[in-house]
């Protein structure tokens, strides 16, 4: 095999990882990176905000956890940058309703931050569709906890 990677479908790159031995495994081309997103499992919103992802390509691992300020003290979330979940992606830190596109675009332009986080629950974000719409910050924010705006919606 190769190690020209080439774009295949996703279905194929699973049947190639199914299908080859162990080696072989190993030296596959990695996926495009998942998001693992732990949630409280009381709450809703957070699965629409993960269907909203799934819509746009990613591939997504919901987790419950009882004690979600736990994790975001864990993953280095500043204080008053929290949400109903926080989710792991290609690295960085990923917190509440962060629209999809933009999500992308940190992933490929790979800024110098631990992450980025849409605070609290505004309506009209990916996931919270229905309430009132206004507009909202994307924070960035990195390890020391210092916070600048990544984008406006
Ligand atoms: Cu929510
Ligand atoms: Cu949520």
């Amino acid at each position: 095999m190769g190690t020209k990677r080439i774009r295949i479908g996703r279905a194929a790159a699973l049947v190639v990882l199914l299908g080859g031995a162990a080696a072989s495994v190993a030296a596959a081309r990695p996926e495009p990176p998942g998001v693992v997103m732990y949630k409280s499992a009381l709450c809703g919103c957070c699965g629409k905000w993960a269907s909203h992802l799934r819509t746009a390509g990613f591939r997504v691992v919901v987790r419950d956890v009882g004690d979600l300020l736990g994790i975001e003290a864990r993953y280095g979330v500043p204080k008053g940058l929290g949400s109903c979940h926080t989710a792991l992606a290609g690295g960085y830190v990923v917190v509440g309703h962060v629209p999809a596109d933009l999500l992308a675009r940190l992933l490929r332009e790979r800024p110098p931050v631990a992450g980025i986080s849409v605070p609290g629950m505004p309506g009209g974000a990916p996931g919270m569709e229905g309430g009132v719409g206004g507009s909202y910050r994307i924070v960035a924010f990195d390890r020391d906890g210092h916070t600048s705006v990544y984008a406006t919606r």
